[in-house]
């Protein structure tokens, strides 16, 4: 399936300079939405995970729906102050700004195979603060799963020694 032509390009948002890649149009269509979930879950069969992991808020929309389709446990990571029990937390760098990351302490066990899910690999920042609090946890990064990898932003630089699977490449702005 040719999964771009469901990707629109939003010109100069969210600033002048940036080609917004926006994924509703993939979403919103379910056969395409299911496909692009299912690359995801044979690939993450192969990497024999036990959990899945995904950054607030797109990587809820991409690592839910494989957490249901393979009966494994979904542990979201989310922006301060909004996990209620006792977490872990790191710093990180956004393509256009700065936050902190969290993930509940008891979420992921040690030994336990993780697979982290993003909709986009831009400078790679949002999944290394994200592998951190997983390697925090003792949990095993075993793949990540992307819709999209901008690859002139060279984010897989970042994920050096990470397994990386991305559905879509952009090559130029
Ligand atoms: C976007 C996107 C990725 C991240 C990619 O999330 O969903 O998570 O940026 O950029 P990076 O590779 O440079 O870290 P954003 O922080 O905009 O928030 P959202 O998912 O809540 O929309
Ligand atoms: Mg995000």
């Amino acid at each position: 399936m040719d999964f771009k032509k469901y990707i629109t390009i939003v010109p100069d948002y969210p600033k002048k300079g940036i080609q917004f890649k926006d994924i509703t149009t993939l979403m919103d269509n379910g056969d395409v939405y299911r496909a692009a979930t299912d690359e995801i879950v044979k690939y993450a069969k192969e990497k024999e995970i036990d959990v899945i992991v995904g950054p607030e808020a797109r990587g809820f929309i991409i690592g839910c729906p494989v957490s249901y389709a393979m009966g494994k446990g979904f542990v979201p990571v989310r922006k301060e102050g909004k996990l209620p029990r006792e977490v872990v937390k790191v710093d990180y760098g956004l393509e256009y700004g700065n936050d902190v990351l969290t993930m509940h302490k008891d979420a992921i066990k040690p030994g336990q195979r993780v697979l982290i899910t993003d909709d986009l690999l831009a400078t790679g920042g949002t999944i290394e603060a994200t592998i951190k609090l997983i390697e925090q946890l003792g949990g095993v990064v075993a793949g990540i799963a992307f819709l999209i990898e901008l690859t002139y932003l060279d984010g897989r630089k970042k994920l050096d020694g990470y397994d990386v699977f991305t559905l879509m490449q952009y090559s130029g702005e």
